[in-house]
């Protein structure tokens, strides 16, 4: 199995990286590309540079990486093997162009490819509050079929720690695109800790 990760320059850089460690966890090929904002977003963050990040992701064999204009790359093209895509998290610049098919950046060009192939696609928005263009662009992409699924804490859950929140949000990620069926017990309403 193959799930492209795009990760924009909304904040949340958290929710790339539970996100990515979840399915190279699950044995999942990862093919991943950051825009530039992202990059910044992510120093900022997450108090190393992406560069360190993809350094330590390098490591594993299901793991490969494509620069932001890289036109070239596999994941442009349909007739390359994917199950499917994840923009984690998305501004909403990457929302709009992609609910317009502007697809003027590898992140923009791999998740049209996944709407004309009929390619599952999850949407992570990061904004708040948010204005009538975003919703109006968010409810397009939810008529194309893509899952728009908003990073919300489980308040159900006795959590305590954003991280905690971002393994869960990462969970409802790799459910809505089929690398697993259900989310684990413990992040079930109704489960041990209720
Ligand atoms: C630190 C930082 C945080 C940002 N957070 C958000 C955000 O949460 N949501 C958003 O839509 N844009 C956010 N932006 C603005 C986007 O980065 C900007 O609109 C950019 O053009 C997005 O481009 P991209 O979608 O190609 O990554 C943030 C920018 C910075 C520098």
């Amino acid at each position: 199995m193959r799930i492209v990760v795009g990760i924009s320059g909304a904040s949340g850089s958290l929710l790339a990286a539970k996100t990515i460690e979840a399915l190279l966890n699950h044995k999942v090929r990862v093919s991943l590309v950051a825009s530039n904002p992202a990059r910044m977003v992510w120093q900022h963050e997450m108090n190393m540079s992406y560069g360190e990040s993809i350094e330590e992701w390098s490591y594993n064999d299901n793991f490969e990486h494509f620069a932001i204009g890289d036109f070239k790359a596999p994941i442009a093209s349909g007739t390359y093997p994917t199950n499917g895509m994840v923009i984690v998290p998305s501004s909403m610049a990457t929302i709009s162009a992609v609910s317009k098919g502007l697809s003027d950046n590898l992140i923009r060009r791999a998740a049209d490819v996944c709407l004309k192939e009929r390619r599952p696609l999850v949407v992570v928005p990061r904004e708040s509050p948010l204005n009538a263009i975003h919703l109006g662009n968010m409810k397009d992409l939810a008529t194309f079929g893509v899952t728009i699924l908003p990073p919300d804490p489980p308040y159900y859950l006795p959590i305590n720690t954003l991280a905690e929140s971002a393994e869960f949000t990462a969970q409802k990620v790799l459910n809505s695109l089929g690398v697993t069926s259900q989310l684990p017990k413990e992040m079930q309403y109704g489960g041990p800790t209720t």
